[in-house]
């Protein structure tokens, strides 16, 4: 039985995938989820561009690599070492390993478009783990050369590149602060807790 939060815990990143070809149906489902996402004014300022051609992985992985490269060296040195213990690298296997790349456009001129186009991606994330489908938030350095070889119109911005695929790697355990960390009671710190009023508890 699915639901969100069994969703939302067994859904981790994937660096490694599979290049077994997988249903689209799946994909053109998440995306479904992602269109009803809440927007600004309801401007829906998000676009998404489906990428099965192995010739424009190439390509896309290549600026991406070469953009990673100077990120890397030009990284401050606490993000080094969290890098370098996540085994993440300038290179990007996955852009070509992976049999989709769902490339994500925000409209610009829109209102809180990154917040709305966010959010968008949320919901794409866990439908995506609901059909069976590992997936990663990749965040190009720098995303100009998208427009120009995609064809997008010049006031959209990519904001991530999900490859969707099978997992290559098994799965990890969840590195998340506990609930007592982050929820509080109406003031900072006040355990949430207490808004239950001792009538009754949250079972996590
Ligand atoms: C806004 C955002 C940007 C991210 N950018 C990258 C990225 O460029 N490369 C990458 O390997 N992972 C990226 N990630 C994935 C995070 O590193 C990952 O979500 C985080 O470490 C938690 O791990 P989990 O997704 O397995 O739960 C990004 C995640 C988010 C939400």
């Amino acid at each position: 039985m699915y639901n969100v939060l069994n969703l939302a815990k067994r859904r981790i990143s994937i660096r490694n995938f599979l290049s077994e070809p997988i249903d689209l149906r799946d994909v053109l489902y998440a995306l479904d989820a992602a269109r009803n996402a809440p927007s600004g004014a309801n401007k829906q300022p998000w676009r998404f561009i489906i990428i099965t051609d192995n010739e424009l992985k190439k390509k896309i992985r290549s600026y991406c690599e070469d953009a990673e490269k100077e990120f890397h060296s030009r990284a401050p040195e606490w993000m080094k070492s969290w890098l370098l213990e996540k085994g993440i690298t300038w290179r990007k296997e996955f852009l070509t390993q992976a049999p989709v790349l769902i490339m994500v456009f925000g409209k610009t001129k829109e209102p809180y478009w990154v917040q709305s186009v966010w959010l968008a991606i949320g919901y794409l994330l866990l439908a995506l783990e609901e059909r069976g489908l590992a997936s990663l938030t990749y965040t190009p350095p720098k995303v100009s050369w998208a427009n120009k070889l995609l064809a997008v119109p010049t006031d959209y911005m990519l904001q991530v590149i999900i490859p969707v695929g099978r997992a290559k790697e098994s799965k990890r355990s969840k590195e998340r602060l506990g609930l007592e960390h982050i929820a509080y009671c109406n003031k900072w710190g006040h355990t949430y807790d207490l808004c239950l009023n001792g009538i009754d508890s949250y079972k996590r």
